[in-house]
């Protein structure tokens, strides 16, 4: 038995004797090494990492982790399918409570069934740990994609916020709130297919102070007076989300988790522009509202936001090519102007020449 850990997030993964060589096949006598340590095929000299298992999953590398848990590549030993496995830390197998919570949360999760929402396969407990078995999603993080200094392209984003906005409409529609909107939790595939991860799942976790405080840049006014939240916290986050995306900047920054949390009374909706100046004001204004202080203010359902986004990526679309057509009649104008100039030039060239050749024969005629 192998150990993912550090101090207090042990994960127990099971060695295996044997595995296959990922690229000749060979079947390689791995039952010495450690779990995910790297060795070579001796058939075939390729690098193998070495699988674990965890009940029905070969675990296959670590993906990453977060404050609940490690989340694995894993193969569905049953079904022969890659997934991402979330394996949540001991600790919370332990209260049965939460692991209560926890089947309630992946059960509303698993019923929503959206491109831009990572599907839940499966959930269940192994060695009392709780797990959960979801859609794989083969690209990056939205948080490795938050970089002030360079521009962000507003077109580019608006189309992810929209994917978002129309999954989350989704869920709204079937009376699931996701919880903990942020940029880490929004997955990109190659193909710029935006999903959203956790759905539900890191909302029970919001039950332990700690996480709340260590994740607080992006949740609403009201979730930290602890008022009960609907659909409208998850459109300030994802509002709050976009403009840190956008800007490059956190909406509302702070050296520690209490001043990230007071900011947002004390500087409700900050203006995206004093930040990004390029961005439209059509954007500026959908993300302020989107992050009103009071709920009321924003808009009613993620339809709404939606619809709005769309209406903006319209209007961005119609002024670009305005802007295309505006320049395309400058360059033309500044042609036919050179054009004439040059005609000028010529004109003027000849009549310099016509003038000396007729001086000449005058002057060579009458002398
Ligand atoms: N469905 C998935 N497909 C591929 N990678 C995933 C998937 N879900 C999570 N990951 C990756 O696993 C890592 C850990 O995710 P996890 O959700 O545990 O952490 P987090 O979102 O950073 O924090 P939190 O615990 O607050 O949600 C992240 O780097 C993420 O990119
Ligand atoms: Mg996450």
């Amino acid at each position: 038995m192998d150990m993912a850990d550090d101090s207090n997030t042990i994960i127990r993964i099971e060695k295996l004797g044997r595995s296959a060589c990922d690229h000749c096949g060979e079947v390689l006598e791995v039952s010495e090494f450690h779990v995910f340590e790297e060795i070579e095929c001796p058939v075939c000299g390729g690098i193998v990492t070495v699988p674990g298992r965890f009940g029905n999953y070969f675990l296959l590398t670590e993906l990453g982790r977060g404050g609940m848990g490690t989340v694995f590549l894993a193969r569905d030993a049953q079904l022969n399918r890659l997934v991402a496995l979330k394996v949540l830390n001991p600790k919370y197998g332990r209260n049965p409570s939460f692991v209560e919570s926890l089947l309630k949360e992946a059960k509303a999760a698993a019923a929503l069934n959206h491109k831009n929402i990572v599907h839940i396969y499966s959930f269940g407990q192994e060695n009392d740990q709780p797990y959960i078995v979801m859609e794989l999603v083969d690209g990056i993080r939205l948080d490795d994609c938050i970089d002030p200094d360079t521009l962000q392209s507003e077109m580019g984003w608006l189309d992810v916020m929209l994917q978002m906005a129309e999954g989350l409409a989704d869920a709204e529609r079937k009376g699931v709130v996701h919880g903990d909107i942020k940029p880490a939790n929004i997955l990109m595939d190659e193909d710029g297919n935006a999903k959203l991860s956790d759905f539900g799942i890191a909302r029970i976790g919001g039950g332990d102070d700690d996480r709340i405080l260590g994740t607080p840049l992006y949740i609403a006014p009201e979730k930290t007076r602890g008022v009960k939240v609907d659909a409208r916290s998850d459109q300030f986050s994802l509002g709050a989300t976009f403009w840190h995306i956008l800007s490059g900047f956190p909406p509302f920054p702070g050296k520690t988790s209490k001043e990230v949390v007071l900011r947002r009374f004390e500087n409700p909706s900050p203006d995206i522009r004093e930040y990004a100046s390029h961005i439209s004001g059509s954007t500026a204004f959908l993300l302020k509202k989107m992050m009103a202080t009071d709920p009321d203010d924003r808009f009613p359902t993620f339809e709404a936001v939606a619809t709005e986004i769309e209406e903006i990526m319209v209007e961005l679309e119609t002024y670009e090519i305005e802007e295309e057509e505006r320049r395309e009649r400058l360059e033309e104008e500044a042609h036919v102007l050179q054009h004439e100039e040059m005609k000028g030039r010529v004109l003027v060239v000849g009549c310099v020449i016509v003038a000396t050749i007729i001086g000449y024969i005058y002057l060579t005629w009458y002398r």
